[in-house]
């Protein structure tokens, strides 16, 4: 599917669509990881979808606050999100890298939504995504931190 659509789109539902693509994916791989990581992983996951779909709520009543209509289905949040779904099988730290690319493009995002936030004075919404982008930047530096533990182990494994 084209991403163009979410050139025309408003920008907090943009968020939205991307948070939701998101929460999807994190319950997938809460489901699906596997081996000897699974427990450490396993919670990992659902404390990142259990924080994002608190952060969908939020949003989508913000949208409603701000006299807008929050995007509700399934078509229109794949329509409109810019992170793509993962129907593949993964390791556990190919989960991990999807997950921060993911939240790359969604950080970007929220850094160029929330200054025309301010610009329009929408300050309400812009304290939202503000909290969206602290609770995403630190779990990327969760994973990038555990992502360069096991980069060690595999680099002592070999003898490196
Ligand atoms: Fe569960």
């Amino acid at each position: 599917m084209t991403k163009n659509h979410s050139k025309g789109i408003d920008p907090l539902n943009r968020i939205l669509a991307n948070l939701q693509i998101r929460y999807q994916k994190l319950r997938g791989f809460h489901w699906k990881v596997s081996g000897s990581d699974f427990f450490e992983f396993h919670e990992k996951f659902e404390e990142f979808y259990t924080s994002t779909a608190k952060q969908i709520d939020l949003l989508a009543e913000r949208v409603l606050t701000v006299g807008r209509v929050p995007l509700s289905t399934f078509r229109e949040f794949l329509m409109f999100a810019v992170i793509e779904e993962n129907d593949i099988n993964l390791e556990s730290q190919e989960m991990f890298e999807v997950l921060v690319d993911d939240n790359d493009t969604i950080i970007h995002q929220l850094k160029k939504t929330i200054p025309l936030m301010r610009e329009n004075s929408d300050f309400g919404s812009a304290r939202l995504l503000e909290d969206i982008l602290l609770s995403l930047e630190k779990q990327s530096w969760m994973m990038n931190a555990w992502l360069a533990k096991s980069q060690e182990r595999v680099l002592v494994g070999r003898g490196a």
